[in-house]
């Protein structure tokens, strides 16, 4: 770490099933780099993901630090699921493996908790989903994350899950004004089973949704998951 905490630079990373975005954020979280982004390498493996950050990392410039939202369960820096990358990730140290390889220490945490972290006001029962490639949630009580809550691989309806019913895929095959008529139920849903005080909506199909919100759910920018990347710091 450099002597002067203030200018401390965090580079954050985006896994996502479709693109693995980086920018680097100041101590106060603020961005000092354009968001790059790079296509998610198929078949997703870690060795070929880990590159794509390497090549991300090396053109964001100095960095001391490393926060990574990764699209499935993370527990201590290893991934225990990704549902949308590829089965070789199971019990991959994610963060020892990047830590080696950039020289740099490394923070790993789910995408969906990582976007949150970088939305919610920290007061009171607030959820987060993300729509994208999969379907991220995220629970927050006075602040403190619930981690790894994966509520899109729960069954939602018609023998169906959250994820399967909205994940990109599903809207790409029903297209917009089903799968906003299939939100609009899903926040109805989450609402009665969680009773949260805020919802966040993020992920890069957000912007699709088109609907009369509650005043209590909010849109959030996709780059919210990056910005979420200086939280994994604070303590
Ligand atoms: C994964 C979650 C992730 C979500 C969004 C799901 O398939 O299980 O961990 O947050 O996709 O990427």
């Amino acid at each position: 770490m450099v002597e002067d905490n203030g200018s401390v630079r965090t580079l954050s990373v985006d896994i996502g099933g479709s693109g693995v975005k980086a920018m680097v954020l100041d101590i106060a979280g603020k961005p000092l780099t354009e968001r790059a982004r790079l296509e998610t390498p198929q078949p997703a493996k870690p060795e070929v993901v880990i590159n794509a950050i390497v090549v991300l990392a090396a053109a964001q410039g100095d960095f001391h630090r490393v926060s990574v939202g990764f699209p499935g369960v993370v527990r201590c820096g290893v991934t225990e699921t990704a549902v949308n990358l590829h089965p070789d990730w199971i019990g991959c140290d994610l963060a020892t493996t990047l830590s080696k390889q950039l020289n740099k220490p490394v923070r790993v945490i789910n995408d969906a908790d990582m976007q949150g972290l970088g939305a919610i006001a920290g007061k009171g029962v607030e959820l987060v989903v993300t729509l994208g490639t999969g379907f991220g949630s995220a629970l927050f009580i006075d602040g403190k994350l619930v981690p790894n809550m994966e509520m899109g691989h729960h069954q939602f309806r018609k023998g169906e899950t959250y994820e399967e019913q909205l994940r990109r895929a599903a809207l790409e095959q029903i297209g917009e004004k089903k799968w906003n008529r299939r939100l609009e139920k899903a926040i109805a849903s989450l609402q009665h089973l969680f009773n949260y005080d805020y919802l966040y909506i993020g992920g890069g199909e957000a912007v699709k949704v088109n609907m009369h919100l509650p005043l209590n759910v909010k849109l959030i920018p996709n780059v919210t998951g990056l910005l979420g990347g200086i939280a994994l710091w604070k303590d």
